[in-house]
């Protein structure tokens, strides 16, 4: 099968393109912009012949029509994804989560092309800590931020694109990922690297919010059954029963670290800081047959560390930077 993956330089989109080039036979095409968050970099050491690398933007709709045109399948993954620069800068979010969703739906619709949509469990809102239920794929949607209404938006874009026009497309709302080639700006591997430059490790609030971890190489396995057996027009949660609040998982990693436990600090929290994501993946699992291998998040977390502590050279660029957009927000 001749894959189309857009956002591949990213981080899920990355791990996604290894997993695909080691599981399958597929053929991969990336189309990625390369913004601050695309690295080029995360698909070194793929073979040539199975992996070929487009710059481009997913608004640009003659280049994503030209792309879509040699394609058995696309698996969309890019977008603005980091709600801290959403409620900094919403616009980007727009145009490329929903701007950017419209023209490859055009283009699916035109070509007739399988498209299976990435998503996430922010579509709907948050939980209280104490509420026995998870989401799943009918709980309604209540997204919070601005980056997460745009997903919500696309997502009922590729809703409304399945009915009125038969486009062959899937959904899937995933929950947080961890693992390799995540940027920096994001929590595990922000406090990672924090610890590595001596740094202590930043805490947004009380640190009581709840997210519901699972490792990225699961989202690919998981992605990669839907593209098989998934039903058209069907939305799939997926998920690996990994909730943790955001305290305990920075004492993982200093303890890990070699670190004390308590030895981070409280910033000031994100506005509207959605408290707890729980994902019942019950649907994906029953009708799909789909299983998570990483089973143990410790596990899990001291490989991403130990990733981090050998691969500098990729992260470096990108922490100072960063570092200094939280400093400009007291974060
Ligand atoms: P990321 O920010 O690491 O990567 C996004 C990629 O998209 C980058 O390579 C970037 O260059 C590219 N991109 C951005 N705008 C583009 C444009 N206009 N045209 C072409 N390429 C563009 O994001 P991520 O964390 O890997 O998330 C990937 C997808 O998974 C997103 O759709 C996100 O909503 C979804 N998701 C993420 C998580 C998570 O925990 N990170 C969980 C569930 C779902
Ligand atoms: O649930 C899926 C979503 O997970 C994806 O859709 C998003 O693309 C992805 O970024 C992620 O969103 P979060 O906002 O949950 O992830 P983030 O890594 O930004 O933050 C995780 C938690 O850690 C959240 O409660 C905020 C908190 N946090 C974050 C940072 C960067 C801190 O306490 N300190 C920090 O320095």
């Amino acid at each position: 099968m001749r894959l189309l993956v857009t956002g591949g330089a990213g981080f899920i989109g990355s791990n996604f393109v290894h997993h695909a080039v080691a599981n399958t036979d597929h053929h991969v095409t990336v189309l990625d912009a390369l913004t601050y968050a695309g690295n080029r970099a995360s698909l070194e050491g793929l073979p040539s012949g199975r992996v070929e690398f487009v710059q481009g933007d997913i608004t640009d709709a003659p280049l994503v029509s030209s792309l879509f045109a040699q394609a058995d399948a696309v698996v969309h993954y890019a977008a603005e994804s980091h709600n801290d620069n959403s409620l900094h800068d919403p616009r980007p979010f727009l145009d490329t989560n929903i701007v950017g969703t419209y023209t490859l739906l055009e283009a699916a619709r035109r070509h007739d092309v399988r498209f299976h949509h990435i998503s996430t469990d922010e579509v709907y809102g948050d939980l209280e800590l104490d509420d026995p239920e998870r989401f799943t794929e009918s709980t309604p949607y209540n997204p919070s931020s601005p980056y997460s209404s745009t997903k919500a938006g696309s997502d009922l874009l590729v809703r409304a694109w399945v009915r009125s026009f038969g486009v062959r497309a899937t959904i899937s709302n995933c929950s947080n990922n961890y693992g390799p080639y995540q940027h920096v700006e994001k929590f595990i591997p922000r406090q990672i690297t924090n610890v590595i430059r001596g740094i202590r490790p930043k805490l947004y609030g009380a640190g009581e919010n709840v997210r519901d971890w699972i490792h990225a190489d699961d989202h690919s396995s998981a992605v990669l059954t839907i593209l098989e057996k998934g039903v058209i027009g069907e939305t799939y949660l997926i998920g690996a029963d990994g909730e943790r609040d955001n305290k305990s998982v920075v004492a993982t990693i200093l303890t890990l670290m070699g670190r004390p436990a308590d030895a981070y600090d409280h910033v000031t929290d994100r506005a509207g800081h959605d408290l707890r994501y729980a994902i019942d993946s019950t649907k994906l699992r029953r009708e799909l047959g789909w299983r998570p291998s990483f089973g143990d998040f410790d596990a899990g977390l001291a490989a991403t560390i130990d990733w981090y502590r050998s691969h500098e050279e990729w992260w470096a660029p990108s922490k100072v930077t960063t570092e200094a957009f939280y400093a400009g927000k007291g974060q």
